[in-house]
């Protein structure tokens, strides 16, 4: 992240420095997919890769905000929202969304850059959502509530985006804690330490692939698990277990009941991680991880053929206790869980074999835990 450069671009378009920086980070998912919009379980952590705003407060209303990396600037009234599409349409949203809970906006000018790989399933949209709010925050003043940001956050996805993704991303990239994984309930948005095990690395492994339409498999998948919750007499799917999905096999249909299949099992996977993570035990951590791409590749259907390959080259490798692709799915990224004294032999033969076997380049991240949006000092 280049902080000069954005601080440059800022004096040279507004002519003063900035008077204040914030932040919000990307995420990935350790374990728990497609479980956040059933109100299960999910296992993220904050990385090492964020979206930065630097910005001046204005008095009047207005928004001046550079996009640095697209080389695109943006002016709108907060009061009137009305950008859909682009990256403007996250100002906008996150403007609409403070706005409808009756938050007094003030304007600013500012710039705007990240290194989340955008379209990855690292949550660059949420990373961006959580860190404009943060600049509306030193703009304007309000009481700055993570959680409640982060419900606020996920507004602007479903209802101005239109994407009915879960509360996962906007909560990890609000509420995430330096040095550890989170166990979050999406019922009740209650958050327990999930610790690494000691000796181990999170690696993030970029297949280099983004894929289109994601949003409308997306909502696919969603309104099949909406109607087996329904077959099966609950409101959501974290009401129900593997064994009630089970018992309903003939009245759910093949597909429901592969979709239901996952979303019960995962649930169950993210307890039993968290509970090997309470034992520092990596190996069990690490075959909960390997059967969750399993399930997501053969009930959940969101997989993909580069990530297949990457989760397979990764689960290979010596000192990876487990690997699994990570986000929403279909192209992007895979997770792994690595031991350090491998760490250097893992990320040089990953990218080996995998290079060798694909027509695109992937990436190697190696990633930390890390704080939740925040003001930089
Ligand atoms: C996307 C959504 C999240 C979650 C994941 C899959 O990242 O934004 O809410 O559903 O997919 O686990």
């Amino acid at each position: 992240m280049n902080d000069q450069a954005i601080r440059a671009a800022f004096e040279s378009r507004f002519g003063a420095p900035p008077a204040r920086g914030v932040r919000a980070p990307g995420r990935v998912n350790l374990i728990g997919e497609h479980t956040d919009t059933s109100d299960g379980f999910v296992m993220p952590m904050a990385i090492d890769r964020e979206v930065r705003v630097v910005l001046t407060p204005r008095a009047d209303t207005t928004v001046r905000l550079v996009a640095f990396d697209l080389e695109d600037e943006t002016t709108f009234d907060v009061t009137q929202p009305s950008v859909k599409d682009g990256w403007a349409s996250y100002l906008h949203g996150v403007a609409w969304a403070l706005a409808e809970e009756g938050l007094p906006l003030r304007g600013f000018d500012g710039v705007v850059s990240g290194d989340v790989p955008r379209g990855a399933g690292l949550s660059s949209s949420a990373a961006i959502e959580l860190a404009l709010m943060r600049a509306f925050y030193e703009a304007s003043g309000f009481d700055w509530d993570a959680k409640r940001m982060a419900v606020l956050a996920r507004r602007v996805e479903n209802e101005w985006v239109g994407v009915a993704s879960g509360i996962m991303d906007q909560l990890i990239c609000a509420c995430g804690e330096e040095g550890t994984a989170l166990t979050i309930d999406c019922r009740d948005l209650s958050l327990e330490p999930a610790p690494l095990p000691a000796g181990y690395t999170v690696v993030i492994l970029d297949t280099g692939t983004r894929r289109g339409l994601v949003d409308s498999e997306y909502n696919q998948r969603k309104a099949q698990v909406d109607e087996a919750a329904q077959i099966l007499g609950v409101t959501v799917l974290r009401d129900a277990t593997p064994e009630s999905v089970d018992a309903q096999r003939e009245a759910l249909g093949d597909e429901p009941y592969r979709r239901a299949r996952h979303v019960t099992r995962e649930n169950r996977r993210v307890l039993e991680a968290a509970a090997a993570m309470r034992e520092g035990d990596a190996e069990t951590l690490g075959a909960l991880i390997n059967a969750s791409h399993a399930s997501l590749r053969d009930d959940y259907e969101v997989s993909g053929p580069a990530l297949d390959r990457m989760v397979e080259i990764a689960q290979a490798q010596p000192g990876c206790v487990g690997a699994r692709m990570t986000g929403a799915g279909f192209a992007g990224c895979a997770v792994a869980l690595v031991a350090d004294d491998a760490l250097d032999a893992f990320a040089g033969a990953v990218k080996e074999a995998y290079d060798a076997a694909s027509d695109v380049a992937c990436s190697v991240y190696v990633v930390s835990p890390q704080d939740g949006a925040s003001t930089l000092d």
